[in-house]
């Protein structure tokens, strides 16, 4: 696996982070077999959010599976995001919302602390004041050792960071093959012919990269948002031709190359892998064994729609 030592954060997390949106599909027993199997393969870092599950049933079934997996807590690097209320139709970054749901997932989790907490989507009536007070308090506490964003766009952080103390070391946000709009719009810049040269998040990748803020890419693997898996799918042709001929040639699958494409990119980022199946984690985690050419890179890049202006 390949490590990472975060700017301003934690050292030594694995670049492949096992993201558990889907775990509340799994019976308590498989999600201890899960977990054991992403340590294996080398993964120290989980992801997790309030909203995963009904009534945080991701962030239960990890705590009820954890002490059956032999490891120990600070084998591994526990990360939660809040302010999602799907249930009461609101996002929540008020004081209080942030320190009752890092309460309710501490105790979800059987944990004293989160290794690190990220602010899920931005709250149109957030408060940065009301945010540095909560993050003060929950430091302080030793509740919450790292902060962070996700979905955030850059003034919103220059915004936060103006009252906020503690570093924001990650931004959580969607990344891959299919979903490369990060990337797109600097490549068609000033293209009316495509609206591929549509800014959609004001320059985000080089905020963070210029910020020293970690970029996790969430569903690396996924066609739009959760529209299945664009590996061996009938609609990415081209991609998938591409993706296991470059395959072949470093002994790994297509799935590996799919997220090698992600971990090539210059800005380091980790890519957070959602499967729940051991099988697609061990051919994830092979992506880290693979540093692919600037020129596969761009093959792929072209294979998956995108054109040479
Ligand atoms: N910050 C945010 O707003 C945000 C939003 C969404 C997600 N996330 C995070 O990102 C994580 C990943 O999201 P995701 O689950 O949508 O992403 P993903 O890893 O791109 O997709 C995983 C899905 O693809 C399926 N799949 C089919 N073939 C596969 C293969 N060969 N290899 C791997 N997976 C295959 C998996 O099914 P199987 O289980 O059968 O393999 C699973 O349903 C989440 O768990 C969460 O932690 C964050």
């Amino acid at each position: 696996m390949d490590m990472l030592n975060v700017k301003n954060g934690p050292q030594n997390v694995s670049r492949i982070i096992m993201g558990c949106m889907r775990m509340p599909a799994l019976s308590v027993d498989d999600a201890a077999r899960m977990i054991a199997t992403a340590s294996e393969l080398g993964i120290n870092f989980f992801d997790h959010a309030t909203c995963y599950g009904e009534n945080g049933e991701a962030e239960k079934r990890f705590g009820d599976a954890f002490p059956k997996t032999g490891l120990k807590r600070e084998d591994v690097f526990l990360q939660s995001k809040c302010g999602l209320h799907f249930d009461r139709k609101e996002f929540d970054w008020s004081k209080q919302d942030i320190l009752e749901s890092v309460e309710g997932s501490l105790a979800r989790l059987k944990t004293d602390h989160l290794d690190a907490l990220l602010l899920h989507r931005p709250d149109l009536l957030f408060d940065p004041e009301e945010i540095a007070e909560a993050f003060d308090k929950l430091y302080s506490e030793g509740k919450v050792l790292h902060f962070g964003i996700s979905n955030v766009m850059p003034y919103q952080i220059e915004l936060l960071k103006k009252y906020v103390k503690q570093p924001l070391v990650f931004n959580q946000l969607q990344f891959s093959l299919d979903q490369s709009q990060l990337i797109d719009s600097a490549l068609y810049l000033n293209n009316k012919t495509t609206d591929r040269s549509i800014d959609r998040d004001n320059g985000v990748l080089d905020y963070c990269r210029l910020h020293e803020i970690t970029v996790q890419a969430w569903s690396p693997l996924q066609i739009g948002m959760f529209k299945g898996c664009f590996v061996d799918h009938p609609d990415f042709p081209e991609l998938n031709e591409v993706l296991g001929r470059i395959g072949e040639t470093y002994g790994v699958s297509k799935t590996a190359i799919a997220i090698a494409w992600i971990l090539r990119h210059p800005a380091k980022m980790q890519a957070i892998a959602g499967t729940m199946n051991p099988d697609h984690l061990r051919d994830i985690c092979d992506a880290t064994k693979v540093n692919l050419t600037h020129n596969e890179w761009y093959q792929l890049y072209l294979a998956s729609g995108k054109f040479l202006p």
